[in-house]
């Protein structure tokens, strides 16, 4: 190890990601869901360690998610995206089935339907409002309905799901939350039989398919929701969304399209910032940086509330996905203020991800505390995982651990002893 771990850092940062239990998926989105994470406590890595989320796919390897029978029982989740904690829980997330409980030690308890309550899926990326403790999600079906409303409250029980109508069979990856409105992305994604039959990830680009971003009260329901048309894209993360006078202001990793050619057609995203005037019924929509970059993150504090700062990690700068050694890439941090970027280049050969932010005990400002991921790099074949200064960006790690490989994953928390011990 390398620095100091902060003292004041009291709990757990986990990540979730694919890890195919075979070795190789159908698709990079369908491996088996795997939890890294540290126990941070008196300044000091109590343990990493990593661990499969023990779905039916673990305990039956036979087992194909993309079979119709296995793909449409709630408990069938590869629980692979995310992992966040909430009323005193900490739940595996992937969008198409139920969550799955694991407790401190991050072992699975097990799928979780809030006690009955939930019907269908819930998405990888609810939003927990600084302000209500509430999180507010949704689920997405390839059927009738084709999306739900959830609303989870703080103490953790879900107290509202509405039915809401789409376009047609959208995978909605994330949503957007601000003080009163949640944000719905109807997107034109969209589910296909013909590749559902040929064993293929059953989605596609459709041109015909109007892109619409849709505004509802966050105690609303269908009829309340005003829609908002914007020029095709797909979003699969916003940065975050609040409001300001009389508009609704989104920062997103925009992507031109996806998924026209087949299922690996990824064009690079870059952030925008869509402004939707509610009462013009218009939405400006701006380039705000042409760097290719993903995983955007703000912090926990802001989530639905004006944010000055907005994180991302820049994708590799090497074409070649198996010229690992030469492949880089970069934390930046946006300051919506002054319209700088700031680079926080991790070396050559090193790639790192979805950059957490983690506010300091004494924190002033918005960027008071630290940036955690883990860093692969291809050099060592091994990975590091670091605690950066968010407030200057200096390049030398608050602290760095060297441990084993740990593959690229999706997306990760810090979660507080005093939200789930
Ligand atoms: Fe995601």
């Amino acid at each position: 190890m390398t620095g100091c771990i902060p003292k004041e850092l009291d709990g757990r940062y986990v990540r979730n990601g694919a890890n195919p239990i075979s070795g190789t998926s159908a698709h990079p989105f369908l491996g088996d869901g795997m939890v890294h994470a540290l126990r941070l406590r008196d300044g000091k890595a109590d343990w990493y360690r990593n661990r499969y989320i023990k779905t039916p796919f673990i305990t039956d390897t036979s087992l194909n998610g993309l079979d119709p029978s296995v793909m449409m029982k709630m408990e069938s989740s590869k629980a692979n995206t995310h992992v966040v904690g909430h009323a005193g829980k900490i739940l595996a997330l992937e969008e198409g089935h139920f969550p799955y409980s694991l407790d401190g030690e991050i072992n699975t308890i097990g799928p979780t339907d809030f006690d009955g309550a939930l019907k269908g899926s819930f998405t990888a990326h609810p939003k927990i409002c600084p302000l209500t403790g509430e999180m507010l999600a949704f689920g997405y079906s390839l059927f009738e309905p084709h999306l739900r409303y959830l609303r989870v409250s703080a103490s953790g029980e879900l107290v509202q799901t509405e039915t809401i109508t789409v376009g047609g069979p959208t995978m909605m990856h994330d949503f957007n939350v601000t003080e009163n409105y949640v944000i719905f992305m109807d997107l034109p994604a969209v589910f296909d039989m013909q590749l559902a039959m040929s064993g293929d990830m059953p989605i596609r680009w459709d041109d015909d398919y109007p892109a619409r971003l849709g505004v509802m009260p966050r105690t609303g329901s269908d009829s309340d929701i005003n829609w908002f048309e914007i020029n095709p894209c797909y979003i699969f993360h916003p940065m975050n969304s609040y409001e300001e006078e009389g508009r609704i202001v989104l920062d997103v990793a925009r992507y031109d399209h996806i998924w026209r050619e087949s299922t690996m057609d990824f064009p690079s995203p870059v952030l925008w910032r869509l402004t939707i005037d509610t009462a013009s019924g218009t939405v400006h929509e701006q380039q705000i940086d042409d760097m290719p970059a993903e995983f955007p993150r703000v912090a926990d504090l802001v989530v639905g509330q004006k944010h000055r700062y907005g994180y991302m990690v820049s994708l590799s700068n090497n074409d070649n996905p198996d010229d690992l050694v030469n492949a880089s890439s970069s934390i930046l941090k946006y300051d919506c203020n002054t319209g700088q970027k700031h680079e926080l280049d991790l070396g050559r050969g090193c790639v790192g991800g979805e950059p957490v932010f983690v506010q300091s005990e004494n924190f002033r400002n918005e960027d008071d505390g630290y940036l955690m991921t883990y860093v692969f790099d291809a050099k060592a074949n091994a990975s590091r995982f670091v605690i950066m200064d968010a407030a200057t960006m200096d390049n030398t790690p608050v602290a760095s651990i060297e441990l084993p490989r740990i593959p690229n994953g999706f997306h990760g928390s810090w979660i507080p002893t005093s939200v789930a011990g």
